[in-house]
């Protein structure tokens, strides 16, 4: 007999939807043999070094050289390699348009719109980061973070227009050439706001999704979903929805049916900018936890015990839990710090 958990059952994967027009996918070739064996995850050494992400607008041309040759690398793997760019992108889509069935349960797992989108994405790009430095033999090597938050990141990084970072399925109205600052509340309808305009309502928005929106867990976190189908919950917290979901839309081409790329969970990540965004949504859950406190979010064993596979760099099964998630030094990595300003935007 099984306990229920908001666990994917390997064994379960199968055909799921995409998010707008419902179009059948089948993102299961990504899915792990079930039949591997799975090792629990293990913290990093405490020899290994402290990997520091930086803002994208700090990055060297150095950096960004590495950066772009390791998604070249990514897509000539081959078609079936875990660690190929597609396959890599196909996780996204196996925990957010509900590929898997819940451990013990029939319920679908979903990471999205509850209290498991930021332990999930974490763990993702925790991962992928890592996959990325043992690729190109780099043990510091850490993702980039675009941060939409303050005005200095409020424009679309160039570089993601270069060689294997390009992605042909976004809105080029608003990245090239007019280089648009970023409507990070993007509903589909343009601003129309001028550069100091939009800057200032960023940050207003920014302090509501952040503090005054945000006063309690659930607010912040999204609703806490328990495992079985009586459990679900449809409640995404404040950063979610704005900005990063209207982020999503504000870089994708709208004029495809789902969105694609950014603006569906089933080909978000097949752009290269998301693992930026992410590492930004990730980075704003640290600053979240930290105006709190750093109290424990939510002393539940339904989320504690939540879990996630991922491969890792040596190609291992790993089964990670939100418990090992929690605290960012333990995971050996940490953000190059900016400025908040939004944090004095208060209304
Ligand atoms: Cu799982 Cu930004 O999405």
């Amino acid at each position: 007999s099984m306990t229920s958990s908001l666990t994917p059952n390997l064994t379960s994967c199968h055909w799921s939807y995409s998010d707008h027009v419902g179009r059948p996918l089948f993102c299961c070739k990504a899915s792990p043999d079930p039949r591997l064996p799975v090792v629990d995850f293990q913290f990093p050494d405490h020899s290994d070094p402290i990997r520091v992400r930086r803002p994208v607008h700090r990055l060297s041309a150095d950096f960004i050289a590495k950066y772009e040759k390791a998604f070249a690398i990514m897509k000539s793997l081959p078609d079936d390699h875990p660690h190929n760019f597609w396959r890599q992108a196909d996780q996204h889509c196996l925990y957010c348009t509900g590929s898997y069935e819940q451990t013990g349960s029939d319920a679908l797992l979903f990471v999205h719109r509850d209290w498991l989108f930021f332990p999930f994405h974490r763990a993702y790009i925790y991962f992928h980061e890592r996959i990325i430095g043992k690729l190109i033999g780099d043990d510091t090597f850490a993702l980039p973070y675009w941060p939409w938050d303050v005005p200095e990141g409020m424009l679309f990084p160039d570089f993601y227009h270069r060689g294997a970072f390009n992605d042909s399925e976004r809105d080029f109205s608003h990245l090239i050439p007019l280089h648009q600052t970023a409507d990070i509340a993007f509903d589909g309808v343009e601003s129309g706001l001028g550069a100091a305009d939009q800057v200032a309502a960023n940050l207003a928005m920014m302090y509501h999704q952040m503090v005054s929106g945000a006063r309690k867990p659930e607010l912040f976190m999204g609703c806490r979903m328990r495992p079985g189908r009586a459990g679900a919950c449809d409640g995404p917290g404040t950063i979610e929805l704005i900005p990063h979901n209207t982020m999503h839309e504000w870089v994708t081409n709208r004029a495809n049916p789902d969105w694609e790329d950014m603006g569906s969970y089933y080909t978000a990540s097949r752009d290269p900018s998301f693992y930026a965004h992410h590492s930004n949504i990730d980075r704003l859950w640290s600053v979240w936890k930290e105006l709190h406190g750093g109290r424990l979010e939510f002393d539940d064993p339904a989320w504690l015990d939540a879990a996630f596979y991922f491969r890792d760099e040596n190609l291992r099964l790993v089964r990670v839990r939100v418990r090992d998630v929690l605290d960012m030094s333990k995971l050996r990595y940490t953000y190059e710090e900016i400025d908040r300003p939004w944090l004095e935007t208060r209304p």
